[in-house]
């Protein structure tokens, strides 16, 4: 049997914003209690597209930092940087000899971000999934708390795992490694911000590549601008609604309502309990209090950390190496299991 591991990554790719913190960050902090739990910066997820060498240095600490500010304990659980761990890339390898090119195929997500000039976009973006597939199971997680959006990778890891262990059945049977030897890792997706929408258009998620910094509240954004963001969200004219049943069809109210609920980890239901039938200014001020007295402390900390840079690399030095006996012990197997 697999012990019950959590595993979880971000890129350190721009700006975290509240998308990233309901998402996924607030949720590793909360597994914390039930998990063994390795979150991970993942730096070579980040280079599929360009980045500045310096920015990118940068932005390993800061998401680092925001590891550490919303309360996860490096000293508990595992926090590092992907690049420092070799397995991940060897790993990468073997899978991207496992997973066919059809399942790359169908990925949206590619589709999405290489965009119509896909023929110059890099073999790194296209065979992303099947590194996402290495991170998890380079430690055998059970458990993957993400958004949304990473539902359609989630399946490609359990397509991975499962065709690798029917592949190399006999081979892992005759080491002694039991019936098989990858988990299929359960996604934890779900709660009122599985997918939290951009401030400005309904229609798209909260990301940090939108190009209107409108769009999304940025975990280092101080009250004022937190404030300013949340009275310019995009609403429709009509009361908020009285049951969740009335934010069908108004993804504005619908995001909102959500993000309250997940910020106060209390149901949608309950939010319309307090607020339904009031008009959206109301509502507003309240969003704004308890998003500045929730993100106010985390932004502050994520500074004061982010100015302690030899502090956050002993972190993620420690880490790596507390992370790497583990990938060693999976990785030596595995090599063994294909016929190295
Ligand atoms: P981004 O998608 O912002 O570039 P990542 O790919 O590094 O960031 O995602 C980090 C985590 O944040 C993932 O678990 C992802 O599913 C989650 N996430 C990203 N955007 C959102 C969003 N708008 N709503 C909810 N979760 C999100
Ligand atoms: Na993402």
């Amino acid at each position: 049997e697999f012990q019950q591991r959590v595993f979880s990554g971000v890129q350190p790719t721009g700006n975290l914003h509240l998308g990233n913190y309901l998402g996924a960050i607030q949720r590793f902090v909360a597994l914390q209690d039930s998990y063994d739990c390795i979150y991970c910066v993942v730096d070579m997820h980040a280079i599929t597209v360009w980045q500045d060498p310096i920015e990118l240095k940068k932005q390993i600490r800061e998401v680092t930092a925001a590891f550490i500010a919303a309360g996860i304990d490096p000293a508990k659980h595992i926090v590092f940087n992907q690049s420092q761990v070799s397995g991940h890339a060897e790993l990468a390898w073997v899978f991207n000899c496992v997973a066919r090119l059809g399942w790359l195929n169908r990925m949206t997500q590619f589709k999405e971000k290489a965009g119509k000039d896909r023929e110059n976009a890099s073999v790194g973006l296209y065979a992303y999934p099947s590194l996402m597939a290495a991170d998890i199971l380079l430690y055998r997680a059970t458990h993957v708390p993400v958004g949304e959006d990473q539902k359609q990778h989630l399946e490609l890891t359990r397509d991975i795992a499962q065709k690798f262990n029917n592949d190399f059945g006999p081979s892992i049977a005759s080491l002694g490694l039991g019936e098989s030897f990858f988990p299929l890792t359960e996604p934890l997706i779900g709660g009122p911000a599985a997918r939290v929408m951009s401030l400005r258009d309904g229609s798209k998620k909260m990301s940090k590549s939108d190009p209107s910094d409108l769009s999304r509240i940025n975990l280092t954004d101080d009250a004022d601008q937190v404030a300013s963001k949340i009275r310019k969200a995009k609403t429709d004219p009509e009361p908020l609604p009285t049951e969740a049943e009335g934010l069908k069809g108004r993804p504005e109210a619908d995001n909102l309502v959500g993000i309250y609920a997940a910020l106060s980890d209390t149901p949608k239901e309950q939010v319309l309990t307090d607020f339904g039938g009031g008009q959206f200014s109301t509502f507003k001020s309240a969003l704004v209090d308890l998003a500045v007295a929730k993100l106010g402390p985390i932004g502050a900390e994520m500074k004061r950390l982010v100015a302690e840079p030899t502090h956050i690399d002993a972190i993620l030095r420690d880490g790596a190496a507390r992370a790497r006996v583990l990938a060693d012990e999976t990785l030596n197997q595995v090599k063994d299991i294909v016929g190295f």
